[in-house]
C-alpha cells in the first residue's frame, strides 16, 4: 500500500517537474530599450487589455466586448490581425506585417480599414502615453496571435520616436541658480563671457552687452529652457536666421567670414566674433558662401561645468523684457 502511494507521489512529482520545465522553456521575448523593465509577451498582452486601451475599441476573436474598431482576432471580419497585416502590407508596399501594425499605431489615419472612420487615437500621445518599448511589446503580442514568435528586432516609426524624444525634453527641469548665472553671463573675463556677444538685462535693469549675436533680453519669452541649454552645448543646432556665418571670397583671393551686418548696392558689412566690422566692396566679391555654422564658441560643454550651464539657463529663462521699440 505504502509503496503504491510512494510511486503515485513520485509520478506526480515527475509530472509537475516536467510541466514546470516545459513552462520555463516557453520562449520569453525580452524587449530591449527601457523604461527599466524587461518586457515580455505577457507584458504586451497586459498592455493591450489594460493601459494601452486597445481593448476599449478592439476585440480579439471571442475575447473582449468592444465594437468600435475592427476585431483583431480570427472573426467574421477576417483572419487574425497578423495574417491580415501581411496582405495589407503587400498592397501598401510595406515590408512586413509588423510594419503594417506599426503604421496603424503610428499614423492611424494613413490607411483606414474599410467601414471604419479615422478614430483610433495616437496611443503614444496623452492620455494613453505608451512608451516606445510598450508599443513594441504590444506589436510582439499581436504578431504572436498568429503563432509568430519572432523576436527579430524592428524599428519603430520615426513619428513615435520623435514624439517620445520631444516629450522627454519637455520634462527638462531648471535646477540652476539665476544669480550665479547672472554673474557668469556678465563676467567679461569669466569662462562664459556671453556678454561679449549678446545683450541681456542685468540686475540693475540695464541692457548690457555687444550685439555680435542676437539680443537675449527677451529670450525667456520665445525659447524653452531646454532649447537654451542645447544652444549652449551645441551651438550648431537651430542657428538663428540672419546670424548664419557668411564666408566671402574676394576676386584677389582673400577670405572674410562673419555675420552679415548690413548690405547696400555697393558694399556689405561683416561682423566677426570679436565685434570688428569689415566693409567689403561688392565689385571685389567673387563668391558668397553661407556657412551652416554658428559664430558662438563651440566648446562651452568643455569650458563650463554642468552646474554653470544650468545656472546660465536659469538666468536666461528669466530674461523676459517686454518692449515695443
Ligand atoms: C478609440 C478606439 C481605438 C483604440 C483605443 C485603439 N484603436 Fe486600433 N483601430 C480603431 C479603429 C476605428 C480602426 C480602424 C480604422 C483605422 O484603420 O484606423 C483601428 C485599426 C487598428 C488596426 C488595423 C486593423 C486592420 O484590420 O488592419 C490595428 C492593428 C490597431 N487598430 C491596433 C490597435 C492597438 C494595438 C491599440 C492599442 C495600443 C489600438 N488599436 C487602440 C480604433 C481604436
Ligand atoms: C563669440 C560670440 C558669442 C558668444 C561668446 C556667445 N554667443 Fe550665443 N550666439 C552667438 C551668435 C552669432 C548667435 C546667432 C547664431 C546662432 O544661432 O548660432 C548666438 C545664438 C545664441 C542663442 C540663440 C538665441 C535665439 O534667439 O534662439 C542663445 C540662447 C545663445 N546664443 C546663448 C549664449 C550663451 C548663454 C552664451 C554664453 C555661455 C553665448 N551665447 C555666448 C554668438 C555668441
Amino acid at each position: 500500500m505504502k509503496k503504491k502511494i510512494i510511486i503515485k507521489v513520485s509520478i506526480l512529482f515527475i509530472f509537475c517537474f516536467w510541466v514546470a520545465r516545459w513552462i520555463c522553456s516557453l520562449p520569453e521575448v525580452a524587449i530591449e530599450n527601457d523604461p527599466k523593465v524587461s518586457m515580455t509577451l505577457n507584458t504586451g498582452e497586459a498592455l493591450f487589455w489594460g493601459k494601452g486601451t486597445c481593448h476599449v475599441c478592439h476585440r480579439i476573436g471571442e475575447r473582449g466586448y468592444a465594437l468600435r474598431g475592427p476585431n483583431l482576432g480570427d472573426s467574421k471580419e477576417g483572419a487574425v490581425v497578423a495574417e491580415r497585416a501581411k496582405h495589407r502590407a503587400d498592397s501598401l508596399n510595406l515590408n512586413s506585417a509588423a510594419d503594417y501594425i506599426l503604421q496603424s499605431i503610428a499614423q492611424p489615419g494613413v490607411f483606414l480599414v474599410p467601414g471604419y472612420n479615422n478614430e483610433m487615437p495616437k496611443v503614444y500621445q496623452p492620455p494613453v502615453s505608451l512608451y516606445p518599448s510598450e508599443i513594441k511589446a504590444i506589436v510582439f503580442y499581436l504578431l504572436s496571435l498568429a503563432g509568430d514568435s519572432t523576436t527579430s528586432a524592428f524599428e519603430l516609426p520615426a513619428a513615435i520616436v520623435k514624439y517620445y524624444d520631444a516629450s522627454q525634453e519637455s520634462t527638462f527641469k531648471i535646477t540652476g541658480d539665476p544669480a550665479s548665472g547672472h554673474q557668469l553671463y556678465f563676467a567679461l573675463n569669466g569662462a562664459a563671457a556671453c556678454v561679449s556677444c549678446h545683450t541681456a538685462v542685468d540686475s540693475s535693469g540695464l541692457e548690457m552687452g555687444k550685439s555680435v549675436g542676437p539680443d537675449l533680453s527677451a529670450i525667456g519669452l520665445i525659447r524653452s529652457p531646454e532649447h537654451i541649454y542645447r544652444k549652449i552645448i551645441k551651438p550648431d543646432s537651430n542657428i538663428v536666421s540672419g546670424y548664419e556665418d557668411l564666408l566671402i571670397k574676394t576676386k584677389n583671393g582673400r577670405f572674410f567670414t562673419g555675420i552679415l551686418k548690413s548690405e547696400d548696392d555697393l558694399s556689405v558689412i561683416l561682423l566677426d566674433r570679436v565685434g570688428t566690422e569689415t566693409i567689403i566692396q561688392k565689385k571685389e566679391i567673387a563668391r558668397r558662401l553661407p556657412q551652416k555654422i554658428s559664430n558662438m564658441p563651440m566648446n562651452y560643454a568643455e569650458l563650463l561645468t554642468e552646474k554653470q550651464i544650468q545656472n546660465l539657463v536659469a538666468f536666461l529663462t528669466l530674461q523676459k523684457r517686454s518692449r515695443e521699440d
